[in-house]
């Protein structure tokens, strides 16, 4: 079964934070194709520790014994711009009832846990990297021959020839640390870029969430609330009553290479521009001269993968 290590920002549970990052982990964790081996926290939606715990307590309500390693706290070389406030309120009454599973928890900083888990795994792994890629960068820095024992990276993040979510130009992942994403971009290593470009064709909105309204398991009240949190908050501050579920396309990716089509690009981080610092600049064309470095996702089958996510939301 093929292995698979996440890194992630998960924001389950915080007020005004992104919740995608927990229905990625959710498919991951749910599916029988793969074996998600570890889990790694990064500093991106809200703070890292707060990141961690929340995936010690959704381990704790799936029952799952999964190694879960805390990473980077901040950036690799220069802080966000200005002042990036992270949140770290819990949305209220929603943990009173949920432990977390302190158990899985390992005391190594979450880039040498990656280093340590590839080289000791006898089969190629795969990382899936749906925050900012500090720590995936901090891995490939540390240990360059864990390359060895990665078959591929697949990131959410950056946008193909779509505008950005955070700049006009950059989107959220890349742009909290665009010098990480140049290190794993230009690591030599296969590379699957699922972009805002097709993770912002399939919108969700309440109704999507409302099959899980009545339920009583803890579980299925933590994704209903926070998915209705983070809905409301959109709705306050961009007038829209839909959201995205970027990082569960990743994995959605993984387990169903059909749900989108890629295309060969050469893709750089745009590092220093003063407008355009984060932006994924994607070359299909060869102009660079460069010879392609990831797959581009560029067309999604939008069907597929909503059922993919509603069918896994009633099966919690
Ligand atoms: C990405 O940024 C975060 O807010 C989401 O969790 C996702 O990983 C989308 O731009
Ligand atoms: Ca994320």
């Amino acid at each position: 079964m093929q292995k698979v290590i996440i890194d992630t920002d998960p924001g389950l549970g915080i007020r005004e934070a992104d919740f995608d990052d927990g229905v990625a982990l959710l498919l991951a964790l749910k599916s029988p194709q793969i074996d998600v081996i570890g889990i790694t926290t990064v500093h991106g939606n809200v703070p890292v520790s707060y990141g961690t715990r929340n995936v010690l307590r959704l381990l704790h309500l799936m029952q799952r014994n999964v190694k879960v390693a805390q990473g980077a706290h901040r950036p690799i070389i220069l802080d966000y711009p200005g002042k990036v406030k992270r949140p770290d309120r819990e949305i209220e009454g929603i943990f009173q009832f949920i432990p977390s599973m302190e158990d899985n928890l390992i005391s190594t900083f979450a880039p040498q846990f990656i280093v340590d888990t590839a080289n000791k795994s006898e089969d190629k792994i795969i990382i899936v990297g749906i925050g900012p890629l500090t720590n995936i960068a901090l891995s490939l820095i540390i240990n360059p021959g864990i390359k060895e024992k990665i078959e591929k990276i697949i990131i959410m993040g950056g946008a193909a020839f779509y505008p950005g979510n955070v700049t006009p130009v950059a989107e959220f992942n890349i742009w909290m640390d665009p010098e990480a994403a140049e290190v794993v971009f230009s690591s030599g290593l296969p590379i699957v870029m699922v972009g805002l470009n097709v993770t912002q064709k399939v919108g969700f909105t309440k109704k999507d969430f409302s099959l899980l309204k009545n339920k009583i398991d803890p579980l299925s009240k933590l994704f209903y609330l926070s998915a209705v949190t983070w809905l409301d908050y959109l709705k306050k501050m961009q007038n829209t009553r839909e959201c995205y579920i970027h990082d569960a396309l990743a994995v959605g990716y993984l387990l169903d290479e059909k749900l989108i089509s890629t295309r060969q690009a050469y893709v750089s981080i745009e590092t220093k521009g003063a407008l355009t610092r984060g932006q994924t600049v994607i070359d299909t064309q060869g102009i660079s001269g460069k010879r392609p470095n990831a797959q581009v996702c560029m067309e999604i089958d939008k069907k597929r993968f909503r059922e993919m996510v509603i069918d896994c939301l009633e099966k919690l």
